[in-house]
């Protein structure tokens, strides 16, 4: 299992539920932050999975950059996922999830979306973390591995492969 994990992180929470995310994933597991991923980092990888902070209701723009450099051919038929950090879900009816869109713009690009975006809550602006929210990451990334298949690439969203 070769996996990338992108993310982008202010005050250090989102780059905290990356880690556990990849700490869940047994392999040869990469995390980066969205500003410094190479184009060439996309190749040969089984898994691509993309998180940020939301910044009303969207991701940030070095996600939304890194999101903007993925090129079709790039991900396609690669298995992705995305997941977000937020304290409220009270602005989501008016916005929008983040990591919906992060999910969305990666299927648009042919990604093989594995699970439900993922949402992690923050106590405030800054964190910390919700207490749980580092176990909740790690269940959420062995959720995906339960349907990925690094031979097939083609893993279904309704599990197996
Ligand atoms: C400019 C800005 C806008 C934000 N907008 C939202 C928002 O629309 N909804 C929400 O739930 N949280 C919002 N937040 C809180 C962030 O989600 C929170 O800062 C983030 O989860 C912390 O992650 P980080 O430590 O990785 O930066 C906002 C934070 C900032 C700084």
């Amino acid at each position: 299992m070769k996996a990338l994990i992108v993310f982008d992180s202010v005050y250090g929470n989102t780059e905290k539920i990356a880690k556990a995310i990849a700490g869940a994933i047994s392999g040869d597991v990469k995390v980066l932050r969205a500003s410094e991923v190479n184009p060439s980092e996309l190749e040969f990888i089984d898994l691509l999975i993309v998180g940020s902070p939301t910044q009303g209701g969207r991701p940030t723009l070095a996600t939304q950059d890194f999101l903007d450099k993925v090129s079709k051919p790039a991900i396609k038929g690669i298995n992705v996922a995305a997941f977000d950090t937020r304290f409220s879900t009270k602005l989501v009816g008016i916005f929008g999830y983040t990591a919906g869109k992060i999910a969305d713009s990666l299927k648009r690009n042919g990604g093989n979306l594995l699970a439900s975006p993922g949402a992690f809550f923050v106590k405030g602006k800054e964190g910390p973390l919700k207490e749980g929210e580092l176990e909740h990451a790690a269940s959420w990334a062995k959720e995906i591995l339960k349907r990925c298949n690094p031979q097939e690439r083609s893993c279904r969203t309704d599990g197996g492969c």
